[in-house]
């Protein structure tokens, strides 16, 4: 589905209209292409005053040496652009420590590149904090949301907070950082994801030891790190290029939409794919199968034996399964005044009791035993709730009390379990809702756009990646920073 208006107002005489009408010009965002390197100019890193920011500042700059990237830690007016400022804030303790970075980085920022971006390193909040510390670790959380909301010209801001121990250059932390920073989280924006320590390092052993996440994903425990150490695991360039390689994904609702998006772009990061959809959209099914030479599963996922299906197409076709996107979901939209039985029940059955009686399935028949990966469709309505989607938020909202609460059956495995929560994204659903309303829903984010569905499936698959292992039970949200619910 294309949004006609970002294309007239960034071209032409329409672009000057528009500019002379005051009326909203949001950008062309830059999408992934692969190849291309992670950034196109220089990478500012600051940060603040403190021992530990100073220290995380200078490791995070070496690995951005690693990556091959221009590292500055000054910048200049005369310099033209920066294409991302990183700002390290690990070791805050009283709000009056933002001070200098956030002003340096204030003075930046009309230097940032269009498309630019700015990634803030924090602490999440943790219980026993003394109160100076909690002030400014959650004054950074309403620094980063607002700050997303003012740039401009497609930049967007998120952050990415440690917690329980995690280091700055722990696997996650860098592939937390590294999507952010890259035009993979193009439609991401005032996020706050929070990185656990821990099970990183662990994520690519095998039930064997033998590491099978994926290439260049080396754990520590050859060279006498322990393994589990999120710090000492090693991502190298093989690695970033195909995260996903050797792992088998299932994705369901993939005959369009979202899912078939989803589908290409795990595939595309090396994964093998088992497309799952109604018969009904078996023909649309079989292209998506046959375009990434995976295999086709025409099941409805509210039949009682959904989950067992899925097990044994798996293992009798690959051997193995790793990654479960739980992507069909439906909408049956009313006010609650309206509300039929049957619009209730399909909504909630297809979009939570399938998913929820699946997992179950799934985690009896002890078909995971290397890292795996579920990571869920949620949505903004079920955040923020939304008029005339009752049923809808109620199953989207059950999304996210699933994943939190699947977290630690997964966790012995090595595993995670995440949801993603698009706002409005192109989509044939999306494209159903009347031109009015449809109109203010795609402007109301910082964005001020919908987003794409690989936008949705750039997201999914950097949560499905072994390197995102301390990363659990959170709702990562594909908006643009929706003014509702973001
Ligand atoms: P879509 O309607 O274009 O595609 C959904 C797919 O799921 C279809 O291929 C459909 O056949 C399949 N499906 C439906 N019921 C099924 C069942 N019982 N068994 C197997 N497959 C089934 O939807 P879209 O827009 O691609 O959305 C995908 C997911 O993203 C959904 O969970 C939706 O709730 C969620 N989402 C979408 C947003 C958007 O703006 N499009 C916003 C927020 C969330």
């Amino acid at each position: 589905m294309s949004d006609r208006y970002v294309k007239a107002v960034n071209s032409g005489f329409t672009a000057t209209l528009a500019k002379r009408l005051g009326l909203p010009r949001p950008a062309v965002l830059r999408r992934f292409t692969p190849g291309e390197p992670l950034l196109r100019g220089p990478v500012l890193v600051l940060t603040a005053g403190d021992e530990t920011s100073r220290s995380d500042a200078d490791a995070l700059a070496s690995t951005f040496l690693d990556w091959q990237l221009d590292v500055r830690r000054s910048w200049g007016a005369e310099e033209g652009k920066v294409s991302a400022v990183v700002v390290v804030l690990t070791g805050l303790t009283h709000p009056g420590d933002l001070h200098d970075p956030v002003l340096g980085l204030g003075g930046v920022l009309r230097q940032l590149a269009p498309n630019g971006r700015v990634v803030v390193l924090g602490t999440a909040p943790a219980a026993g904090d003394e109160p100076a510390v909690a002030a400014a670790r959650q004054g950074v959380d309403g620094f980063v949301r607002s700050l997303a909301k003012e740039l401009r010209a497609g930049a967007t801001g998120n952050a990415v907070l440690l917690t329980g121990g995690a280091s700055v250059t722990g696997g996650s932390a860098l592939a937390a950082v590294r999507f952010f920073l890259s035009t993979r989280s193009a439609f991401v924006a005032g996020q706050l994801l929070t990185v656990g320590s821990g099970r990183a390092g662990s994520a690519a052993k095998g039930a064997d030891g033998a590491g099978t996440g994926g290439a260049g994903f080396a754990s520590a425990g050859a060279d006498g790190g322990q393994p589990g150490d999120a710090a000492s695991t090693e991502l190298d360039a093989a690695y970033w290029d195909a995260p996903l390689a050797g792992r088998v994904a299932v994705v369901t609702g993939a005959a369009r939409g979202i899912g078939a998006a989803i589908a290409r772009t795990l595939h595309r990061d090396g994964a093998q794919i088992i497309a799952i959809d109604v018969p009904a959209a078996g023909d649309a099914l079989a292209k998506v199968a046959n375009e990434l030479g995976g295999t086709a599963l025409q099941l409805d996922i509210t039949a009682p034996d959904a989950g067992e299906r899925i097990v044994a197409h798996a293992r009798e076709r690959y051997g193995r399964l790793d990654v479960v996107v739980h992507n069909a979901g439906v909408t049956r939209d009313k006010l609650l005044a309206n509300m039929r039985e049957d619009q209730w029940d399909l909504t909630l059955n297809v979009n939570i009791a399938a998913q929820l009686r699946i997992n179950e399935a799934l985690l009896a028949a002890c078909i995971f035993r290397d890292s795996p990966r579920i990571v869920s469709l949620a949505s903004t309505s079920g955040i923020a709730g939304n008029r005339g989607q009752t049923n809808y938020a109620a199953s989207k909202g059950g999304v996210i009390g699933m994943v939190r609460a699947t977290t630690p059956l997964l966790a012995e495995h090595g595993g995670t379990a995440n949801a993603v929560a698009p706002g409005f994204i192109e989509t044939d659903m999306t494209a159903r809702i009347p031109f009015a309303t449809r109109e203010v829903a795609r402007r109301l984010n910082s964005l001020q756009q919908g987003g794409q569905p690989v936008d949705v499936a750039e997201a999914i698959a950097f949560l499905a990646s072994p390197a995102a292992g301390d990363v659990s039970g959170q709702v990562l949200r594909v908006c643009g920073q929706n003014l509702v619910g973001a």
